[in-house]
């Protein structure tokens, strides 16, 4: 079956199986980098998207759902300011990203940095909690989405 969504702000048109999962056809198919499978479960998080702007895991999600939606990347956000700000946050202190779970991290704090109003600490770690990662605390990255919000914030302000 043929299908056509838009991935990373441009169309795809790709031709699918009924078995195929999203993940499969975004990696494969689409050449999208920064999407893997471990557990293909849920619970790892290194295959997650945004879908119409909400995290969603494609490796549980048929791939004919692709059609005509709106599939967001960690690609798509990297050229950006906020993503070098939130990198820059997150890394501070000889921290590091574990390769898995980087992809998976960087996209939550994406949706986190862009949200408005400012999230709660508590909004951050539920947001957090689709990404299974022992590289980094709750209170880190929660620390990290609300410094690199005030540095946006700050900047703005600046004429
Ligand atoms: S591969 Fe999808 S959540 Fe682990």
């Amino acid at each position: 079956m043929n299908i056509e969504f838009t991935l990373n702000g441009s169309v795809q048109k790709v031709t699918i199986t009924s078995v195929e999962r999203a993940l499969d056809v975004l990696a494969r198919q689409c050449g999208i980098k920064s999407l893997s499978g471990t557990c293909f479960e849920g619970q790892c998080g290194n295959c997650l998207v945004l879908f119409d702007g909400k995290p969603v895991y494609s490796c549980l999600m048929p791939a004919f759902m692709l059609r005509d939606h709106r599939i967001e990347t960690t690609e798509y956000f990297t050229k950006t300011r906020e993503y070098s700000l939130l990198y820059s946050e997150l890394t501070k202190e000889g921290r590091s990203l574990c390769s898995s779970c980087h992809s998976g991290i960087m996209l939550m704090g994406m949706v986190l940095v862009r949200s408005a109003p400012t999230p709660t600490r508590d909004e951050i770690f539920r947001t957090l909690s689709n990404v299974h990662c022992d590289s980094i605390s709750p209170d880190d990255f929660a620390d990290a989405v609300l410094k690199t919000i005030q540095h946006l914030t700050t900047a703005r302000k600046i004429p």
